[in-house]
Parts: structure tokens; sequence; C-alpha cells
């Protein structure tokens, strides 16, 4: 089935940190294909920005690389044609090197602009009061951030503060890539596109939920960033925050940003506070040593990052509460972790026993039904259901799937998560962006679990790369009767 293409008017996109790995590995090939597919109109300009000084033909040399690299881009037309777009700026983000070049090359009609910040935040308030300073700013202008935004509520709050003074919030994009995935947005479908789910959807009826993001990848080459970071501020803050929202969301009253936000903000606010008291028995934090992971042998996060010693946890698992009239009761247990056995993404909606069994069925009885909502990779839905085993012989039953994957359902390869969200910023749709308010009620969570970490004085319990966390995580669910989905391939 041939997606629509809705052809997006010319704009500029800056890239700061334009030579960096995310520019390479990210936002230049999802442009590109955006490119190919026929959205870009002429003369919709790509400026990469930073500090090293290269030619705009050096520079695109290096983008040709680079889509070469992660893009699939094997040369022809569209490469070049894509690389005629492309300006480079050598300009220093917090002093005054190129910013008169810059201003004179941003001079011309007025087309939105968005800027792009794939910097570290530190980058993030200098650069944009820059751009209000140099009258860059202009009421079509745009700000895309990457996250983390911050690295705890008060520096979440003087980045926005900083954002805030020159960009209006309907201008301020906050990306969480995880939003941009197509089975994440396909939650939203589901839930609030088919009648069928939602009498359901609420403590009567499900027992519990389950998220999952599991990788098979250590730290590679971000430990610096990421033994600053943890496992807690890299995905939980944000993209698992982030699915359990929309999980757990009211039906919004219209697929307005505002109205999508507003849902998903009061899940954060309703979040069972972890504190001091509880946080040993709601989470558990670990940290890989060495292991069988990835196909290989692989060494521990210390050696990864290349530190004797880390108190940085590479693994959690929550056991987390919404605290409304919908989910009073029903356990949401998350969990994550680098250097796991395979990389997937899924949500398990684990619905509640049949109320009395008339079929004898192992000792366990009829197992539940569950929703398996797969995000990476094989895309796809699974609703578990019990079945008659075909056949004379009695009444055996079997627990199978009703399985929709969507490569296979509608034969397109979805776009790349980034494909969509820069379009979507660059045409103003806020809906699958954080707005302020969200990304602080975030940090509101999880700040106090990480001081309750920090005074606990334990350290993160290790596990051997290759294996499913520290025993504590399956301890975490099964003491409450339950276990870890294994139930998808
Ligand atoms: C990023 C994290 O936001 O998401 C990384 O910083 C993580 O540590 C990545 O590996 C996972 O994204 P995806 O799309 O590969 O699941």
């Amino acid at each position: 089935m041939a997606s629509k293409i809705i052809k997006v008017d010319p704009f500029d996109l800056v890239v700061f940190g334009g030579t960096g790995d995310l520019a390479y590995r990210k936002l230049f090939p999802a442009l590109y294909h955006r490119e190919k597919a026929g959205q870009l109109t002429d003369p919709t300009r790509i400026i990469g920005v930073s500090r090293r000084e290269m030619s705009n033909e050096e520079f695109q040399a290096s983008v040709r690389d680079a889509l070469k690299k992660f893009g699939e881009a094997d040369g022809g037309e569209t490469v070049e044609k894509f690389l005629s777009r492309i300006h480079y700026q050598a300009l220093d983000a917090t002093g005054d090197k190129g910013w008169s070049e810059f201003k004179t090359l941003m001079d011309g009609d007025e087309r939105v602009r968005a800027y792009y910040l794939a910097t570290g935040p530190d980058l993030f308030a200098p650069i944009a009061k820059r751009i209000g300073a140099e009258g860059l700013a202009s009421p079509r202008s745009r700000i895309i951030v990457e996250k983390p935004i911050g690295h705890d509520g008060q520096s979440a709050n003087a980045i926005n503060d900083a954002l805030g003074s020159v960009f209006l919030e309907k201008n301020i994009f906050r990306i969480d890539h995880y939003l941009g995935k197509e089975t994440v947005q396909n939650l939203m479908a589901l839930r609030f596109a088919n009648a069928l789910l939602e009498p359901l959807w609420n403590s009567a009826h499900i027992n519990h939920v389950q998220i999952t993001v599991a990788e098979t990848l250590g730290v590679g080459g971000r430990g610096a960033y990421y033994d600053e970071s943890g496992a807690m501020r890299d995905m939980v803050q944000n993209h698992m925050l982030q699915l359990l929202c929309l999980i757990a969301m009211e039906p919004p009253s219209s697929f307005e940003a505002d109205a999508l936000r507003d849902e998903k903000l009061k899940v954060l606010k309703s979040l069972t506070p972890i504190n001091e008291q509880n946080v040993g028995q709601l989470t558990v934090r670990g940290q890989y040593r060495s292991g069988f992971a990835d196909g290989g042998q692989v060494g521990s996060y210390c050696e990864d990052i290349g530190k004797d010693r880390s108190e940085t946890e590479t693994f959690v698992a929550l056991k987390l509460g919404v605290e409304n009239w919908r989910w009073a009761g029903v356990p949401f247990y998350l969990r994550t972790g680098k250097r796991l056995p395979q990389r997937f993404s899924e949500i398990v909606v684990g619905f509640r026993r049949v109320p009395h069994e008339i079929f004898a069925h192992g000792a366990d009885g009829i197992p539940a039904n569950r929703l398996v909502i797969r995000v990476q990779p094989d895309e796809g839905i699974k609703l578990w259901l019990m079945i008659k085993d075909p056949g004379p012989g009695g009444m055996r039953l079997q627990h199978v799937p009703l399985d929709m994957s969507f490569a296979e359902a509608f034969g397109v390869s979805s776009p790349e998560a980034y494909e969509r969200l820069l379009m979507d910023a660059v045409r103003g749709n806020a809906s699958l962006f954080m707005r302020r308010d969200e990304v602080e009620a975030a940090w509101a969570f999880v700040d106090p679990i990480r001081e309750a970490w920090a005074h606990s004085g334990e350290p993160p319990r290790p596990y051997s790369a290759g294996t499913w966390g520290p025993a504590a995580s399956i301890a975490l669910i099964e003491r409450d009767g339950r276990t870890w989905n294994e139930e998808y391939a």
C-alpha cells in the first residue's frame, strides 16, 4: 500500500552540532529519505553548524559518506539533489565567531526556520538566547531539542525558561524519538479508534501492565554521557514514562497536541511517589559485568567506560502505580537495560483470568489473555487467547495469538522516527513532542528515586551481560505472582 506524501513548504533547517554523531547517523539520513519520498520542495535548505572550520564542499562530502553508511544511499540524482540543499557555517555557539556570517546566510524570505540543537543540553540555553539576541527568531521559527532536557527537574526548568524567553511554547519541540515510532502511534489508534478495547481498559479487567525496552548493546562510545546519566535518566524519565502515559491516559477530547498532552500530564502527576521509604520494594537497579552478549564475549560496564568503578545503573526495573479510578490497584512493571539477551521493546497488557474455570488446564489453570504490543523489531500486535486444541479427544485448550504483523499486513517499511518528527516540527505539529510541564512532571517523579538510591549508599546490583538483569528484578514481579512476558515469537 503506497503511503501518501504531503509536500512540505520550503524551509530552512539549521542543525547545531551538525558534525556530530546524531546529525550524521540519524538526522541527515532521515532528511535524505524525505527527499527520496518527494516531500522536500525547493528552495529548502539544510544548514550544518559546528565549531569546526570546513567548506560547504567538505561538509557535503561528509554528509555523502554518512548517507552511504547510515542512509542506504548509493549515489544517484536524489543524493545530488539532497546535497545541493546542504550548507555549512563554522560558528562558536558560546563566542562571537561566525554569527555575523550566519546572520547573512539566514537573510531572506520569511520562511519557516527550524533550529535543531543536536548538542549537549548545556548549550541549549546559550544557543537559544543568542538566536534571539541576533534577531533570528521570528514567530515562524521553531527550536527542536533532544533529550536529555537537563539532568534533573531544576536544570530542566532553567533550560525551559531560556527556551521560553525566546520562543513561544508552541514553537518549542522537545523530541522523544519513541513517540515517532510507528507502533507507538498505533497504540493511540488501537485505543482511540476502536470501541472494543475501551470498556476493558481499566482495573476491572486488566490485572497488570508490563513495559520492556531491552537492548543488547552496551554503552559503546557514549561512556562519558552515559556515566553521568544512567538508565533512569536515559530511558525511564522520557521513553518509558511516555509509553506508560499512552497506555494509561484517558481518551483525549481531540487529537490536538494540547489535548493529548493534557491527558499524558495527568498520568505523570498520578504516579505513586517513590522515595526512601518504598524505593527498596519498588525499584531494582543493576550494572552489567562481563559476559556473553550481542553474539560474543563482552566486557563489563566499567571496562566499557574505562573506569575502575562506577555507581551508574545500566538496568532498571520498577513497579509503578497510577493513582486514579481507572488504574487503582493495577501495577505497571517497567524494565530497561543494556546488554540484555535480546533487543526488543514491547508493552504487555495482562488481563484478568476467567472468574470461574470449567476446563481442566494444567496445574496453573487457564492463563489470562494478554495483549502484546511489539514496538520493535517486528512491529505488530498479538492478542493471546485460549482456543480448543483442534481434533477429537476431549476438550484440550491451547494459548494462541491473534497475530498482526504490521510489515506483513501492510507490506511497507515505516519511516524512521526522526523522519516523521522532523517533518512534524517543520509543519508545526506538536502532538508527538513533549510539552514543558510533561518534562518537568517526569523529572518530579524521577528525582526522588535517584535521591533515594544515592541515600541508600547501595551500589547497583551486578548482572552478567547477556542475562535479564539482576535476579531481584525477576523477584520484583514474581513476588506478586506474575512473570515477565516471554511469549512473543
Ligand atoms: C536513546 C538512548 O534515547 O535511545 C540510548 O539515549 C538508547 O541509550 C536509545 O540506546 C534506544 O533507542 P532505540 O530507538 O534504538 O530503541
